[in-house]
């Protein structure tokens, strides 16, 4: 159990390769990591909260506002909460947020407020991700010091093949435990 005790806020947002995110998060609770799951809305048309509730044990934090009874979820508790937050699947929309602090869902919102390290792990098209408005946010992600966990080379969901696969979950998950354990040394 490498991740014992660690607080892990994984988001989640509407790529399809939000479909490995179940079994990225799998392998962080088998490694021990209480795990938050934040999920933006279009994130739901790929995966759903209740499959994520389940393999967290935890609800997962999606919009701000409760069901009009007047509750919000706090952006500022979970940003205090965590000891690393790993964005996996990383659409380009969110990154291209994230770089300008367009914070208009409770993902985005919760990144601005981290106060720990941040992972991300780009999922996208090879044309999208080639792209230099996409590189660009890319390299102001890494300009704040936010990790980026370069996707891979292959076949993509498109049928097209090049650059933009998000990395494996076992990789992901070696990429966290590496992070953790350069922190102890
Ligand atoms: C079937 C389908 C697959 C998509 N896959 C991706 C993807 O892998 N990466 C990406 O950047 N956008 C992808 N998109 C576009 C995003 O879903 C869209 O930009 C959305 O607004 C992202 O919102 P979010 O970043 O707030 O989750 C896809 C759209 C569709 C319809």
């Amino acid at each position: 159990m490498h991740l014992k005790d660690k607080h892990i806020v994984l988001g989640i947002t509407g790529s399809i390769a939000a479909y490995k995110a179940a079994v990225l998060l799998r392998f962080l609770v088998k490694e021990g990591a209480e795990v938050q799951v934040i999920i933006t809305p279009s994130g739901k048309e790929f995966i759903t909260p209740v499959t994520l509730s389940a393999l967290s044990g935890k609800p997962v934090v999606s919009e701000f506002f409760g069901a009009n009874d007047g509750t919000w979820h706090s952006h500022v508790d979970i940003g205090q909460w965590a000891d690393l937050m790993l964005v996996a699947p990383a659409t380009a929309s969110s990154m291209g947020k994230m770089a300008n602090a367009i914070a208009d869902n409770m993902l985005i919102t919760t990144y601005l407020s981290m106060k720990c390290p941040v992972m991300v792990a780009p999922a996208m098209d090879l044309d999208m991700y080639k792209h230099p408005a996409n590189q660009k946010n890319i390299e102001t992600l890494r300009s704040y010091g936010n990790m980026i966990i370069e996707p891979d080379a292959g076949e993509l969901a498109s049928g097209l093949i090049g650059k933009g696969r998000m990395q494996e979950p076992e990789a992901i998950v070696e990429e966290v435990v590496g992070f953790f354990q350069k922190k102890k040394n």
